[in-house]
């Protein structure tokens, strides 16, 4: 049974009761993924599985057989760091940095979700097939991200560079 992990095929662990976070970190030695609360509630674990972003402190490694994993470590290309991880830094969108892989994995789901149409709680126009990325929208959207210094202006901020309207290049 294998995983693919930022690009690399990985035997998944025999015992099936392994978090994919416990198998990231404590297996694989992928330490950028952080474990927080280890219950679904700061976001600091946040992933992306097939370009969606999930919490896998609440998932089992197992359940996502044949699947391929995004970590922070595979975000950075050719030494280069990725556009919104150079936002982040150029916006002070972090401090400890603890809570920092999770949000970066988490806005770029989120931003899938955005350009796929999914509404979020504060989205006034449903019939916008592409909500506009305010300020409102952007800290609903991460609002499972908790940072714990505060960085959340920052934060927002490093997205709006990054993926509004007037943004630099990304995926
Ligand atoms: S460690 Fe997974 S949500 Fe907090
Ligand atoms: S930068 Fe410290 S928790 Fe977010």
């Amino acid at each position: 049974m294998r995983i693919d992990i930022n690009g690399t095929e990985r035997e998944l662990p025999d015992d099936s009761r392994v978090s994919l976070l416990d198998f990231l970190r404590e297996h694989l030695h992928l330490t950028g993924t952080k474990k927080g609360c280890d219950q679904g509630a700061c976001g600091a674990c946040t992933v992306l599985v097939d370009g969606e972003r999930i919490l896998s402190c609440l998932s089992l490694a197992i359940q996502y057989q044949g699947r391929s994993v995004l970590t922070i470590e595979g975000f950075a290309s050719e030494g280069a760091l990725h556009p919104l991880q150079q936002a982040f830094v150029e916006q002070d969108g972090l401090q400890c940095g603890y809570c920092t892989p999770g949000q970066i994995c988490s806005a770029v789901g989120m931003i899938g979700e955005v350009r796929r149409g999914v509404p979020s709680h504060v989205t006034a126009d449903l019939t916008q097939e592409v909500a506009s990325l305010t300020s409102e929208e952007l800290r609903e959207r991460m609002s499972g991200n908790l940072c714990r210094c505060g960085a959340h202006n920052g934060i927002v901020q490093a997205i709006i560079d990054t993926y509004g309207e007037h943004r630099r290049a990304a995926e």
